[in-house]
């Protein structure tokens, strides 16, 4: 029945809105408020509870989750779950319970035990995404989701680039009611879950539960008075709340409304895939509506109101194929649904939600349309007047004008239908499909009676393929003659689009139709297949659990360094209440910085900028471009060459030709930086186009043989030389870049000083270069500039030399206005306009004996610089390519090659990277060439003066059982045609060289003999602050909880090197050891004068020694002396082998175990070096596997968002994680015994793709014994590129 408008309808204004925050009531006057204000611009800007961050503001990436209890409209019932705070408009909060990280627990009530765990278990490195892992946690704790394989499942929406998650999951698995002991052996602490029995909800609720408003009620948002009729809306924006579907028809169809835009709001999250949140004059909050959440059974069909969200649907799914034969297939679906967003996106995303999505923009591979549409399903639609039941093909068709989706009826469907869906994606979580597919065939007598085969991911139009399930109706399924005309059918029904990012058309055309064969293996009685064609059946699902195993031993001569100690800022980032440069609170009359961009290609001449519109916006105080800068236009600081070779502009000057697609032409500076950012928008730029084409890659660079941008740097020339050898070949490698994607996003605060100066507090690794460019930029002496950095939410090697460019443009703001300025960069900006790992293409000539020992090697190495060359990674390469192997008959030239993109800077190991897997994967080919197991070609090729590295091979081919594995792989591919498996073992060694100089300053406090550490290092999430407390602790005898760490700070450690290259901890340590010693030196000799007993408390002793005049503060730097006492350069080893497991019919695959030995040394804190060695191993894995960047044809990157651009998630690590860092091998050039490990790791991410080659040799060679096994590395395994090189086609799809 349709819903009638009500007659009459009276509507309650309300001027404020009522919700709890931690249970205090907060009263929001609504007028001015904008629907776009997110909850969590509310809880960060206006509550200053900068716990909750945010990044990506489209619901992929987790750190702005909160914990809500709200009242279902159905059940009247509070329910707690996790939502997105970037997603949830705060005028839908009225009546909600919401609990933000701050009010979980704190240093003044206490920790709750989810923060404990973190803690305890390592679980935080830079700590920017700790809260929304925590807030994540704790809603599912107290929904009571509580099992180990519902947690482990639930943070795909939770991003972390530091740790790699195997601690997070470790932490929250420990809390979990199936808890394994060995992850903790602690229970969870029960007396922190209190119960609440309102309503007998049951659920654990922190607060007093808000009382849901009654409805309908409005919101005026503007300055206008009532309402002037029923319903209708004035001449501002108003906002809605209704709990009856009569009441949204009362609404729109009110005549007064008749040409007024509307939205109804469910669950507001389309705005994370479609940013279209354009004005609508008034807005209907549907969320309450009960009859558009209930849900029924009948012999008939299951019904389904239509704003049911997806998890509800997922539970009722679940619950029905339970209890009723005739919808058993609804498990698939539920499993399907698991796989659409994240949870925080389920809890509020809705069916009809998701359906209006694809309505509007026929491309969206949209899932719930797909299951809706292979179930048969209809789509009930409600115009006010009668109700139209249709099928989801049709509805995209259908007039829905002033209609809405009342409810989803789906049937039942007895045992002769089979059905399955698929979703193909970039990852394993948290990511929509390249390709989904449904399949429902009915089958008697093994013909097939009804057909309905459904894809999306293929063009908008695309629903059905028709002529496949025409040409399969009524024929034998199981007979490779049909199948292959099927096959067929299959391949001229799809026809893919091609629009980038999205993977190309034919590989979407040969997986649907692999998918199909897929499908149909899966119906087929084992009979009927051929024992190796089963593998192809199953789909590939990762075990529930992962599993990890940490081993290493703890050296006690010099504790607590050595000791495992968690972070010591780890309660606090648990807890939000760890402050990054993005949380500072605005100071006084504080303006907000955004760059404007000339979105045009690179070779474009900039003519002019037209700034007339932007800065007739309220709220825009200035534009400033080149011509207003009072110095030098470049952001780079001529400092060394490891930071500088040529000046990069800060913004391109009217004249001059863009270098690459976005390049910054100025800023504008508003009051806020939304308004900065819209005025940003509007600024017109006009450019004469670019002659040429861009080249955004080295081989596109060759091809055009465009040599003037490929520019020599070094040769190293082989010391021996024999050209003779038994086997010779050459080939090529193509690495792509990697974005750093560090969660806290460029960002900085420049505030003006009342001496003309300026305080500065960027989000950077290089307080030195920050001071460089800005005095530079500025004209401005270097003693007026004073920065401090706290701590950085992550960085990677982007904080290097990129955010001076964002503190230069916000301190050109802040002293021209004389105010203080903040600058932040957004997502998509950040992606856009800083540049990522350097990649790189190599071209190589090998010639080996029969064992593979390598008679020479002549390799030539060509760096994307990108636009310019300021970050060119030679040193790091070349002694990456000759480090591990007898070297002594390589020919190794190295290039830097100019391509249209933004200038590429250190990334975690750069150039190590690039070096080690241009060797290995020479080395890999060698194997394959003379068809000798890799491992031992590389033992015959080790240089034995790696006396440690070779032992640790042995010690470690035991340990991983790498011989046994190899062969049960062998004998798996042996039997397997569509499934297979791959190993691969890589060693490293990487050099470390201290060339490089820090500072660090140690205070000595006489009052009480507590200790503050300001050192030149900047907390990155790497530990330094942890290891440098340890290290003054044992120095001095005095307990850790002694010690502070302050920010750091150019006062106290001017001039200093950058953080970054795994140097920046050693080196801090090796100048507080000096300091600490002439401390001790001072604080022995006042003792001495004062004759005190050897057994004096600490405290004592600096009293005294205070007494006694002496100075108890020390400022000390270290720098490495080549050839002195100070000598400190030593190699870093590590070995790791991995082993995967792929499915050849989709190109996906799961990492089923690693095993990793890093040499740290003597470990001067394995918690730490633990999680840097998990982190930097996932990173690299990452940059090999998943992560991909997609220019266009005007070298716009296209992978800009977390809906395109995917790093590792909590699915994607390997199932087991074993990791060891071997024992007995203290580092003699160190006072600590022990070894840098956040770097090195990443290179041995290389073994995931080389394992992948592994396994797409055994299917290349089975489906096609004339193949070349040997697969070339373009770019990262992807699903595409995976199933690309799997050389599949059709015609081998039998039975
Ligand atoms: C990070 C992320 C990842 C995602 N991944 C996937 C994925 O892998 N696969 C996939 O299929 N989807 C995916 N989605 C989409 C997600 O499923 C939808 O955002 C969600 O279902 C939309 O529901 P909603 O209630 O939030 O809609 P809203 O944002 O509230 O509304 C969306 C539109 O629907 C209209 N609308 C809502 N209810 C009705 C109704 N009853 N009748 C008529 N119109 C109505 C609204 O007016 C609005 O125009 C993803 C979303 C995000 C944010
Ligand atoms: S900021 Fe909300 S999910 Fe990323
Ligand atoms: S600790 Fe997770 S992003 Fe840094």
């Amino acid at each position: 029945m349709a819903a009638q408008p009500i007659k009459n309808m009276e509507v309650k204004k309300e001027s404020f809105l009522e919700f709890y925050i931690h249970g205090e009531l907060k009263r929001v006057n609504t007028v001015g408020l904008k629907p776009e204000m997110t909850l969590n611009d509310y809880i960060r800007n206006n509550l200053g509870l900068t716990g909750t961050k945010n990044m990506c503001k489209e619901g992929g990436c987790g750190i702005c989750i909160v914990s809500v209890s709200i009242e279902n409209p159905v059940t009247k019932v509070r329910e707690v779950f996790a939502v997105n705070s970037c997603l949830v408009s705060i005028l839908s909060c009225n009546g909600w319970d919401i609990t933000t990280i701050e009010g979980v627990g704190n240093r003044k009530k206490g920790y709750h035990a989810i923060q404990d765990r973190i803690v305890k278990l390592n679980g935080t490195q830079c700590g920017f995404c700790t809260p929304g892992m925590v807030m994540n946690m704790y809603a599912l704790q107290q929904s009571g989701k509580t099992k180990m394989a519902d947690i482990e499942n639930s943070f795909g929406g939770n991003t972390c680039r530091c740790t790699g998650y195997r601690p997070i999951l470790d932490a929250f698995k420990s809390l979990a009611a199936d808890s394994d002991e060995a992850l903790l052996g602690i229970l969870p602490d029960i007396e922190e879950i209190k119960l609440c029995k309102k309503d007998g909800c049951e659920k654990i609720c922190p607060t007093p539960c808000a009382t849901t408003p009654k409805t309908p009620l409005y919101y005026d948002l503007g300055s206008s008075s009532e309402l002037q009729n029923v319903g209708s809306v004035s001449s501002e924006q108003v906002w809605f709340k209704v709990s009856t579907v009569a009441e949204i028809f009362s609404i729109i169809n009110n005549p007064n409304n008749e040409n007024r835009s509307y939205r109804l709001i469910a669950g507001n999250t389309a705005k994370g895939v479609y940013k279209d949140m354009n004005k609508r004059d008034y807005y209907i909050d549907i969320s309450g509506v009960s009859e558009l959440r209930t849900h029924s059974l009948s012999t008939t069909r299951l019904t389904i109101g239509a704003n049911c969200t997806l998890a509800e649907t997922m539970d009722i799914f679940l619950n029905i194929a339970d209890r009723d034969e005739g919808f058993k297939h609804l498990t698939k679906c539920a499993d399907h649904l698991d796989l659409v967003a994240n949870v925080a996106v389920r809890n509020i995303g809705t069916l009809a939600g998701n359906l209006m999505i694809k309505y509007a923009h026929k491309e969206f591979p949209s899932d719930v349309f797909l299951i809706l549409e292979i179930m048969n399903a209809k789509i009930v639609i409600d115009n006010g007047s009668a109700v139209q039941s249709v099928s989801p093909a049709t509805f995209l068709n259908y007039n829905l004008t002033k209609s809405i989706i009342r409810r989803i009826e789906i049937p039942p469907l007895d045992n002769t239908f089979f059905l399955e869906t698929y979703k193909i994606m970039p990852r394993a979580q948290n990511a929509h499909g390249y390709v989904n597919a449904g399949f429902l065939f009915r089958v008697r007598n093994n013909s097939v009676v009804a057909a309905s085969i459904v894809y999306g991911g293929i063009n908008p139009n695309f629903v059905h393929a028709t002529a496949a399930e025409k040409y399969i109706m009524g024929k034998q399924l199981f007979n490779n003659q049909n199948l292959s005309v099927f096959f067929q059918n299959l391949s001229s029904d799809i026809q893919p689009n091609h629009f980038l990012p999205d993977p190309s058309p034919e590989y979407r055309k040969q997986l649907a139709i692999a998918l199909a064969y897929k499908f149909i293996l899966s119906l087929a009685p084992e009979t009927t297949l051929s024992a190796d064609v089963r593998s192809g059946a199953k789909k590939l699902i990762r075990p529930a659990l992962s599993t990890g195993v940490q081993e290493y031993t703890v050296n006690e001569a010099m504790l607590p360094v050595g000791k495992g100690v968690t972070k010591l800022e780890a309660v606090d980032q648990a807890s939000g209440a760890a402050q990054y440069t993005f949380d500072l609170p605005d100071a006084p009359h504080q303006l907000h910085a955004a760059f404007v961009y000339a979105n045009f290609a690179p070779g474009s001449k900039l003519k002019d900028i037209g700034t007339s519109k932007a800065m007739a916006i309220t709220g825009v105080e200035a534009f400033y471009k080149a011509e207003d800068i009072p110095g030098k236009n470049t952001f780079m600081a001529p400092i060394n060459p490891f930071f500088y070779n040529t000046d990069e502009p800060l913004f391109v000057a009217t004249g001059d030709f863009l270098k690459f697609y976005g390049q910054p032409v100025g800023i504008i500076v508003a009051s806020s930086r939304d308004i900065a950012m819209e005025a940003s928008a509007l600024v017109e730029i006009t450019c004469d186009p670019a002659q040429t084409s861009p080249l955004l890659t080295v081989p596109a660079v060759m091809a055009q043989n465009a040599t003037e941008r490929i520019h020599h740097v070094n040769t190293i020339l082989p010391s021996k030389i024999d050209r003779e050898a038994k086997v010779k070949f050459e080939g090529t490698f193509n690495m792509g870049c990697q974005a750093h994607f560090a969660m806290e996003m460029q960002v900085v605060q420049v505030i003006p000083t009342d001496d003309g100066g300026l305080h500065i507090q960027p989000s950077t690794q290089y307080i030195d270069g920050v001071q460089y460019a800005v005095s530079d930029v500025l004209k401005m002496p270097a003693n007026k500039i004073t920065i401090t950095v706290k701590r950085v939410g992550g960085a990677f090697g982007s904080k290097l030399t990129r955010s001076q460019w964002t503190a230069c443009a916000a301190a050109l703001a802040a002293y021209k206005l004389n105010r203080p300025v903040k600058m932040a960069l957004s997502m998509e900006e950040n992606m856009n306009v800083i540049g990522k790992r350097n990649p790189a293409y190599c071209t190589y000539k090998v010639g080996t004996d029969e064992n593979g020992i390598i008679k020479y090697l002549d390799q030539k190495i060509y760096s994307d610089v990108g636009a310019y060359h300021n970050c060119v990674p030679v040193m790091q390469t070349l002694d990456a390519l000759t480090n591990t192997y007898v070297s002594n008959t390589f020919d190794l030239e190295y290039n830097f090659v100019i391509t249209d993109t933004p200038a590429s800077t250190w990334a975690r190991a750069p150039g190590a990277v690039e070096g080690i897997a241009m060797l290995e994967n020479v080395l890999e080919h060698i194997a394959y060439k003379t068809g000798k197991d890799p491992l031992d070609v590389r033992m015959a090729n080790i240089n034995p003066a790696h006396t440690t590295l070779l032992s640790m091979i042995n010690q470690f081919i035991v340990w991983s059982d790498y011989r046994a594995r190899r062969k049960a792989v062998d004998d798996f591919n042996k039997v397997n045609r569509w499934r297979k498996k791959g190993l691969a073992v890589i060693p490293i060694s990487i050099s470390l060289q201290f060339l490089v100089n820090h500072y660090s300053q140690i205070s000595i406090y006489h009052i009480d003999g507590t200790i503050a550490v300001s050192h030149g290092g900047v907390e990155i999430g790497q530990g330094i602050n942890t290891k440098v407390a340890q290290v003054v602790a044992y120095e001095f005898g005095v307990p850790i909880e002694q010690i502070v760490i302050r920010p750091t700070d150019n006062m106290i450690s001017p001039n200093n090197f950058g953080t970054g290259g795994a140097l920046t901890t050693e080196s801090v340590c090796m100048s507080l050891k000096a300091g600490c010693g002439k401390l001790k030196e001072r604080i022995q000799w006042a003792k001495g004068i004062a004759n005190l007993p050897d057994e004096t408390p600490w405290p004592l002793l600096v009293k005294n020694a205070w007494a006694l005049g002496v100075t108890l503060t020390e400022n000390t730097m270290f720098v490495q002396d080549p050839n002195g006492p100070n000598k400190a350069d030593y190699v870093i080893y590590g070995v790791c082998a991995t082993e995967v497991e792929v499915d050849m019919l989709t190109g996906s695959h799961i990492i089923n175990r690693v095993d990793l030995f890093e040499d740290a040394g003597d470990s001067s804190n394995p918690f730490v070096d633990i999680g840097q060695v998990e982190g930097a191993f996932t990173m690299g894995m990452g940059y090999w596997t998943i992560e991909n960047t997609v220019y266009n044809h005007d070298g716009r990157n296209m992978t800009t968002s977390t809906w395109n651009y995917k790093p590792p998630g909590p699915k994607d690590i390997p199932v087991n994680f074993r990791v060891k860092l071997p024992s007995n091998q203290p580092n003699p050039s160190t006072p600590y015994k022990n070894k840098a490990t956040s770097e090195p790791p990443t290179c041995l991410g290389f073994s995931v793709p080389l394992a992948i080659k592994d396994a797409l040799k055994s299917a290349r060679t089975q489906g096609n014994p004339q193949a070349d096994g040997w697969v070339p590395i373009d770019g990262p395994f992807t699903v595409e590129n995976i199933f690309m090189k799997c050389m599949n086609n059709f015609n081998q799809y039998r039975l």
